[in-house]
């Protein structure tokens, strides 16, 4: 793949040819094609789905269904194992309110605030102990997992890979140590899915989830994926149109899965974005992109590791990469950087309590996707050198 010929699918390119965007773990940019998507529904297809009976109606319906195909067989899923949500944020709330089940929780130390909070939440609520998978190098420890993974678990959230570290966890293990022990798995994919081929029946996991607009899809699109006899049994998190077979006086018939997890008008244009968003990934090939984003992050954690006074916290061959200074606060560093065109994420990245016991002040990261060139590396790299002019 040519990433500077991929770069010309991106108009955001066009309107700051210097960015060098290193933000994608934030969000990713929208290729011409999602952005024509979106436009083409609301030029011409624009109108409610599931609801009138008129052909505009039909058409929009038509093609929400098959964005959710598309997004089904993305990941090797069945299209009513694939409900739309806004983010993956909407995705673990969904879950955690309506996925009743015994026994304890376990999460991992290096969760998004997003993976963290609903299941504290429901651990509260429901007097649930909740016990953490601590991490080893960037990564989840097995030896860790094995101790708080025992016969009273019954969900264990677990992220693919850290929006901090960028490594791979070793969710396989994982996985097959909480389905001996009769618990379910619910894989957070948000910082994967941009990046790797995902299939449902190889990950085994119960549900997963990820949002849109990481995989250069549209703002307020995401999924949750759930086998289908565990969403059956589920309550719907939301009540309201769109969302029943029949309403009675005294009594309410909820539709089947997915249906009755998408009360209201979901964001339809934002499906349309998704389905092209999915096949300009395929138009290049996950493999392809997996190997380049590796490549232009590895030249990152490479520059980061050369430069005096640096130190990255991702550990090598991670696809994300995280670092600091002895000379400036993340914030300082991603101010300098900003002058030179460059664009990363600086803080504690929505996961405070793993970020806290690295560094209070947080750290600085760097992520890539199918459009990062090596520029944009020589460009960070100018940019680490003045961070030291400065502040060294
Ligand atoms: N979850 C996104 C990030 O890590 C917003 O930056």
């Amino acid at each position: 793949m040519n990433p500077k010929k991929i770069r010309q699918d991106f108009p955001v390119f066009q309107n700051h040819p210097d960015l060098a965007y290193l933000d994608s773990a934030a969000t990713s940019q929208k290729p011409e094609k999602v952005i024509k998507a979106v436009e083409k529904f609301y030029r011409r297809q624009n109108s409610n789905i599931g609801r009138g009976l008129y052909d505009l109606a039909n058409s929009a319906t038509q093609m929400y269904s098959k964005s959710r195909e598309k997004v089904a067989e993305f990941i090797g899923a069945e299209p009513e194992e694939v409900v739309f949500v806004r983010n993956t944020t909407e995705a673990e709330n969904l879950l955690a309110y309506s996925y009743s089940f015994e026994g304890d929780i376990v999460l991992s130390k290096m969760a998004h605030h997003s993976e963290q909070l609903p299941w504290r939440r429901k651990s509260q609520k429901e007097d649930k102990d909740l016990r953490y998978i601590q991490t080893e190098n960037g990564k989840l420890s097995l030896e860790s997992a094995r101790k708080v993974i025992n016969k009273d678990t019954g969900l264990v959230a677990i992220s693919h890979v850290s929006n901090v570290f960028g490594a791979e966890n070793p969710v396989e293990e994982i996985i097959k140590l909480a389905h001996e022990n009769n618990a379910v798995v619910m894989l957070d994919a948000a910082q994967s899915a941009p990046h790797m081929r995902l299939d449902v029946n190889n990950l085994n996991a119960d549900f997963m989830c990820f949002s849109g607009h990481k995989i250069l899809g549209p703002s307020g699109t995401g999924i949750l994926y759930g086998r289908k006899e565990l969403m059956e049994d589920m309550e719907p998190y939301q009540i309201g149109g769109g969302m029943v077979n029949s309403v009675e006086k005294d009594k309410v018939e909820y539709s089947s899965t997915p249906d009755k997890f998408e009360a209201g008008t979901p964001n339809v244009a934002g499906a349309a974005g998704m389905k092209a968003a999915i096949e300009y990934l395929e138009s290049i090939g996950m493999s392809q992109i997996k190997k380049h984003t590796e490549k232009i992050s590895e030249k990152i954690w490479d520059t980061v590791d050369q430069q005096e006074g640096f130190e990255n916290i991702s550990p090598e061959g991670a696809n994300i990469v995280s670092f600091r200074s002895e000379y400036a606060h993340p914030h300082d560093i991603a101010e300098v950087l900003n002058q030179y065109g460059v664009a990363v994420r600086a803080g504690q990245h929505c996961a405070q309590p793993q970020v806290r016991e690295i560094d209070v002040n947080g750290t600085v990261r760097a992520s890539t996707h199918v459009y990062n060139t090596e520029e944009d590396v020589e460009k960070l790299e100018k940019g680490l050198e003045e961070v030291r002019n400065l502040f060294g």
